[in-house]
């Protein structure tokens, strides 16, 4: 079966491939919160319902203010949009004119955003060998070599899972700074380590923006929602580059009611630390397989002996279990595939599954 897009998490066209409901099919690749979306947003939806004969408010100024209050700073450095893909597809019309530097492995639609923008693009690939790390020296001397005025990073790493510090970023920014780069930072899974987060920095400073996802820390990819943090002045560039009502009145009362449960985020981190644990420690005793460590919702994982990926992820398929094939990113090969951490008993599933499979 072809997907129209490079993405995890096509249930709905598995299902149909395979003649079953979407509910049958346990999907490992996309990642999104095991704990499913906030509870009180069922309610938060179905009351919303008479606001739909209302245009959405297209300042979004209720979720504005609820992730100023959940990150500590003004309105003014948000802007929201539909899912941060749309985000992905905007920002790069902030930067100047110039070649873009994509740090890989990367998430497929920085490329297609800086093709469609017309830019050349160029890769800082990082390698399994020492775990995916980025060293600041060879982006300041790639950055120096190149002319590149925009630089895309996702921190922590998807699909690897490696985080950069906090203090490391602050470094990024500083050489982004100097070499006149543009910084555009995807924190789409930070949440799972929001200490972590680089929204301050960017919220003080202009030449960067940190894109932020709704869809997978709160388990609602389908509305759609996403924010970019930035300084005042760079969020107002930002903000008129949406088509108008890009971001509806669902997905609106979705993220306020989502942002309400003070006790969500630390059950969710607990969670997914144990059981993230439990599955690494799983995959590490099957044959043949050696994950990376993650501190995200998910696990990349290396098979050293075995079948490759795409075979492993038609096994899986067959038994209506999806994972990541990884084959397709660049930087990466065949002997790669991404596992989502979801709750105990499909993750037991999961490691069952891929027992079988690699047994042959
Ligand atoms: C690294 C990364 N960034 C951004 C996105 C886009 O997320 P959304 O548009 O749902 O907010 C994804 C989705 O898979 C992703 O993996």
């Amino acid at each position: 079966m072809k997907n129209t897009f490079d993405h995890g998490g096509t249930v709905f066209a598995v299902a149909r491939y395979l003649g079953v409901p979407p509910e049958e099919i346990l999907d490992f690749s996309a990642s999104i919160n095991p704990l499913g979306p906030v509870p009180g947003v069922r309610e938060a939806l179905a009351a919303a319902f008479d606001r739909l004969v209302h245009y959405p408010d297209s300042d979004a100024a209720e979720l504005r203010d609820a992730l100023a209050r959940r990150h500590g700073l003004a309105p003014e450095c948000f802007c929201v949009a539909n899912g941060s893909t749309e985000l992905i597809y905007l920002v790069p019309s902030l930067a100047a004119a110039g070649r873009g530097l994509i740090v890989a492995p990367p998430f497929s639609e920085y490329a297609k955003s800086l093709a469609r923008g017309g830019r050349e693009v160029d890769y800082l690939d990082l390698s399994p060998a020492d775990g995916f790390t980025l060293s600041p020296s060879s982006l300041n001397e790639r950055l120096g070599a190149g002319g590149h005025s925009l630089l895309f990073l996702c921190n922590p790493g998807n699909p690897t899972g490696r985080l950069i510090p906090r203090a490391g970023v602050a470094e990024v920014l500083d050489i982004c700074h100097r070499r006149g780069t543009f910084l555009v930072l995807d924190e789409a899974f930070i949440d799972f380590c929001e200490e972590e987060s680089a929204v301050a920095l960017a919220a003080e400073r202009e030449g960067v923006v940190v894109l932020r996802s709704m869809t997978k820390f709160f388990a609602i990819p389908g509305v759609r929602l996403g924010s970019a943090v930035g300084h005042p002045r760079t969020i107002a560039r930002l903000a008129p580059l949406r088509e108008p009502w890009s971001v509806n009145t669902l997905a609106q009362v979705a993220g306020i009611a989502s942002l309400a449960d003070p006790s969500y985020p630390r059950r969710t981190r607990d969670l997914v630390a144990a059981e993230r644990e439990r599955l690494a420690a799983g995959l590490t005793r099957l044959p043949g397989l050696s994950p990376f460590p993650s501190t995200a919702n998910y696990i990349l994982v290396e098979i050293t002996a075995g079948p490759d990926a795409p075979a492993l992820c038609r096994r899986l398929r067959e038994e209506r279990i999806l994972v990541r094939d990884c084959s397709t990113f660049r930087g990466l090969d065949g002997r790669f595939f991404r596992v989502a951490v979801r709750g105990g008993e499909e993750n037991d599933l999961l490691l069952a599954a891929l027992g079988r499979a690699l047994a042959g």
